[in-house]
């Protein structure tokens, strides 16, 4: 496992994922500006690891502040936080962390600016360690879902470098490998910034956990013929009625899996679910530069040019196609989801066993 993003003397280096497979390269970010940038330009990206990204920004950000007291500082943290806000709209992580980490200052502001910017940088990480506990909890319970001999497919990237390490979907793949489960992976591409084919296929080929690379189109292909055994998905931002937005092609991916009889489960941590937004309707989605989808890589060009593109970079799968949504509590039918909004609720009764 290699890391996806550390602080390291007073410096947030982010693993520059547009790079891979074909080099793996560090961008050392001096200041907030620069790890926005990497969220924005997916030098980083998937769900729990833009939300760490976005802590140790503003660790980084809290020490860029020119200020003597807490009344002048908070002001210009705030225009911080909302300066790392505006990077992408859709993973709800991001505003989990920025959220959690404003709350973590107001707590402190009774000490000294100097100690609450150490505290900052021990907190964002603490955040990274606690994303990787949480994942290896999720992968527990996930891998129950998994029986030896399987064939799972899954969409996008959800391994060890779309969060602090380990990995929400494939942390469940990782799980059952350890469990001593053989298992084969049919990795989507995934269109139009390959994060399947650049990213899943090289990590889990990496794990030596055995996988096929196809591009979206071929799911159903594999499926009608009776090759896949399950779906699994990462996710970013769940709705309180379990619908679930996550990469571009997940929907088709779920639909397809329900015409099978192929179960289709996600796999998040608790910081994905919004339980402010009721429903997946309600879920921002993020429109991207149309060059992701007139150009490879934004170098070769394969569409004419002037021509009209969509390019949104998320869809809303809905909770009815959802077998069920795996966590670090554990897992859950869709349709409870709601029910834990109450922190009071014992999830042990509505866990599916
Ligand atoms: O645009 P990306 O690469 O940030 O999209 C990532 C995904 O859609 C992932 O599936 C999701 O964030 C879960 S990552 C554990």
């Amino acid at each position: 496992m290699i890391p996806t993003v550390e602080w390291k003397d007073g410096i947030v280096r982010m693993l520059d994922q547009t790079k891979l497979p074909i080099e793996i390269v560090y961008n050392e970010c001096k200041d907030y500006q620069t790890v926005a940038r990497g969220i924005k330009e997916l030098w980083v990206r998937g769900a729990p690891a833009i939300g760490v990204s976005a802590a140790m920004g503003l660790a980084l950000g809290a020490r860029q502040i020119k200020a003597d007291t807490f009344e002048t500082f908070w002001p210009q943290f705030e225009e911080i936080c909302s300066h790392m806000a505006a990077t992408r709209p859709t993973a709800v992580n991001l505003f989990w962390a920025i959220d959690s980490i404003k709350r973590f200052v107001q707590q402190n502001k009774d000490k000294s600016l100097d100690t609450l910017r150490e505290m900052l940088v021990v907190e964002s990480q603490r955040m990274h360690d606690e994303d990787i506990a949480t994942n290896r909890k999720m992968g527990a319970f996930g891998a129950a879902f998994v029986a030896d001999g399987d064939n799972l497919i899954t969409h996008c990237n959800a391994g060890s470098i779309a969060t602090a390490g380990y990995g929400t979907a494939e942390g469940v793949m990782r799980a059952a490998v350890e469990a001593g489960k053989k298992i084969h992976v049919y990795v989507d591409e995934t269109r139009p910034v390959l994060q399947g084919a650049r990213l899943t296929a090289w990590e889990l080929m990496e794990e030596k956990i055995p996988c096929t690379l196809i591009t979206d189109n071929m799911a159903g292909y594999f499926m009608f013929r009776d090759m896949v055994d399950l779906a699994i998905v990462g996710a970013d931002r769940i709705a309180k009625n379990g619908d679930v937005a996550n990469k571009i092609g997940t929907y088709g991916l779920a639909v397809l899996c329900k015409e099978h009889g192929i179960p289709f489960y996600v796999a998040a941590p608790f910081s994905t679910i919004d339980f402010n937004t009721e429903s997946g309707a309600d879920i921002p989605i993020e429109e991207r530069d149309p060059r992701e989808v007139t150009h490879v890589f934004g170098k070769v060009q394969i569409a004419p040019d002037k021509v009209k593109v969509a390019n949104p970079a998320f869809d809303v799968t809905p909770a009815r196609y959802i077998t069920a949504i795996i966590t670090e509590k554990g897992a859950f039918h869709p349709r409870d989801l709601h029910k834990l909004a109450d922190p009071a609720v014992d999830t042990e009764k509505l866990r599916i066993k």
